[in-house]
């Protein structure tokens, strides 16, 4: 028999993050327990929103909203490529992998959902909607997969790993450092994944493969740099703000241009994949523009 003490952690670990985002249906208890993906609860009493002013709790909302509708979308973007890797043949441990990540988006788009409320006391639902990645039935399906794959978790989710680690660094507040933290080793392993499966094709692929994947580097460069450069919720980056998880646009540009010039490019050339001029596009005149 359990003490008391983990009955309670347990009822904890399965109280839903977003009770009012559920159907209704029977299905609740099984979603809660495919949740359960990290063991450390978020300790959403800490929070320490209150002390904010209404202009920063305001700023901090609308970023939490752009936050839990990407999430949700990231949904979506991992039930294409799980289509696109089937469709290639992907091996079973690149399968799961993928398949366990839209499922981690759900747990994201939660945790953001419950952010907002917390700042802008209200409950909103992600936009419906989908993304779409590129389709084109002619090409070979290894090539269309890898690419994908390049696009969605080599540079994507690999950015996003290195933007939650500094975000992450200069939080303060309790709540939202966990759920960073939370979200932040989600994304490692989605990243993981990408660029195991992009060896792996690479290596059965040749040329072909090298090809498709060089032809979408910049793509998904540019894709990542649309968002850097996207205009930001109006409201100041005030200290306390930023004690709340949230830099500056021009951090953010340092941040994605060091990604590229440390992280993504040589991890593709280390795979024998040309990068053309991305370090010098992403480079110091870039990152300085905000
Ligand atoms: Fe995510
Ligand atoms: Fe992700």
């Amino acid at each position: 028999m359990s003490a008391p003490a983990s009955d309670a952690l347990a009822e904890e670990l399965f109280e839903p993050v977003s009770a009012w985002w559920l159907s209704g249906t029977p299905l609740e208890a099984e979603h809660q327990r495919l949740m359960r993906r990290r063991l450390t609860p978020i300790p959403w009493s800490e929070t320490t929103a209150a002390a904010l002013s209404p202009a920063e709790r305001g700023r901090l909302a609308e970023t939490w909203t752009r936050r839990a509708a990407a999430e949700y979308l990231a949904v979506s973007t991992f039930a294409v490529l799980a289509i696109d890797l089937v469709a290639a043949g992907a091996p079973a441990a690149v399968l799961s992998l993928c398949m366990r990540a839209g499922i981690d988006e759900v747990r994201h788009a939660e945790l953001c959902l419950r952010m907002i409320e917390i700042y802008g006391g209200k409950r909103v639902l992600p936009p419906p909607g989908m993304s779409s990645l590129p389709d084109d039935p002619e090409r070979p399906r290894l090539h269309q997969a890898l690419a994908n794959t390049l696009l969605v978790s080599c540079v994507s989710e690999t950015y996003a790993t290195t933007v939650l680690t500094a975000t992450r660094d200069l939080t303060r507040d309790p709540v939202a450092h966990a759920v960073l933290t939370s979200i932040y080793s989600d994304e490692v392993m989605h990243a993981r994944l990408g660029w195991s499966y992009l060896r792996f094709a690479l290596e059965r692929g040749g040329q072909g493969a090298i090809d498709a994947a060089a032809q979408m580097v910049p793509v998904a460069l540019r894709g990542v740099a649309n968002v850097v450069e996207r205009e930001r919720p109006v409201g100041e980056v005030t200290d306390q703000v930023r004690d709340h998880g949230l830099m500056t646009p021009a951090e953010e540009r340092v941040i994605y241009s060091s990604c590229v010039r440390e992280v993504l490019v040589p991890g593709f050339e280390a795979l024998g994949i040309p990068c053309g001029t991305a370090v010098d596009d992403y480079g110091e005149t870039w990152a300085r523009a905000a």
